[in-house]
């Protein structure tokens, strides 16, 4: 009797304990990366180059001599790639950033805070194009956002 009455318990334990993890499972199967739910390199490369394409003729970015001379030295192809491997490398997804570091690559170029608020402007621009939800901007911008304080130089 004592050895029955421990088989059930150890039973219903194994029962609730395989039951608790599908659950859990399937709560994590839920929560697909900000990858996944921008529809992975396919929607990062549409998204970034659309981006870099608007960024690289903006006036207002392009009358800083030092941008100017950057964009020269950086060809669009070059920059769409680096951008794509890093934004899919910060959303969850399976690339490698290799370019370089966000301060060694912008400090000289003496950016300033309201050339910022231009790229923000244009990148906007680029999400709503491609309809990308308004949770899934929130957290494209707070990524962006982290890299301001290396490459905002100019009060
Ligand atoms: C006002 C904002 C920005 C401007 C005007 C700007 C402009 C530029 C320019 C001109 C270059 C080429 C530099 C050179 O060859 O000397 C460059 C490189 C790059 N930028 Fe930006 N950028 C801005 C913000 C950002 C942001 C927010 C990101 C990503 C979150 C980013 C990612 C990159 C990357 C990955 C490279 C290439 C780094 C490498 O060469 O390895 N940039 N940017």
């Amino acid at each position: 009797m004592k050895i029955l009455k421990i088989a059930v318990v150890s039973m219903a334990l194994v029962l609730g304990a395989s039951i608790g993890s599908a659950a859990m499972a399937q709560q994590a199967g839920d929560q697909k990366s900000l990858y996944e739910r921008v529809g992975g390199l396919n929607g990062i490369t549409v998204v970034v180059d659309d981006f870099i394409n608007r960024l690289v003729v903006n006036k207002t970015l392009n009358k800083n001599p030092a941008i100017d001379a950057g964009r020269k030295r950086s060809p669009a192809p070059y920059l769409k790639f680096q951008v794509s491997q890093l934004v899919c490398e910060a959303t969850g997804g399976p690339c490698k950033y290799t370019g370089k570091a966000m301060k060694d690559s912008h400090a000289h170029l003496n950016i300033s805070e309201k050339e910022w608020g231009v790229m923000a402007g244009e990148f906007k621009k680029s999400l709503d194009k491609f309809k990308v939800p308004a949770a899934e901007q929130k957290e494209l911008f707070d990524i962006v956002g982290k890299t301001k304080a290396d490459i905002v130089v100019r009060k």
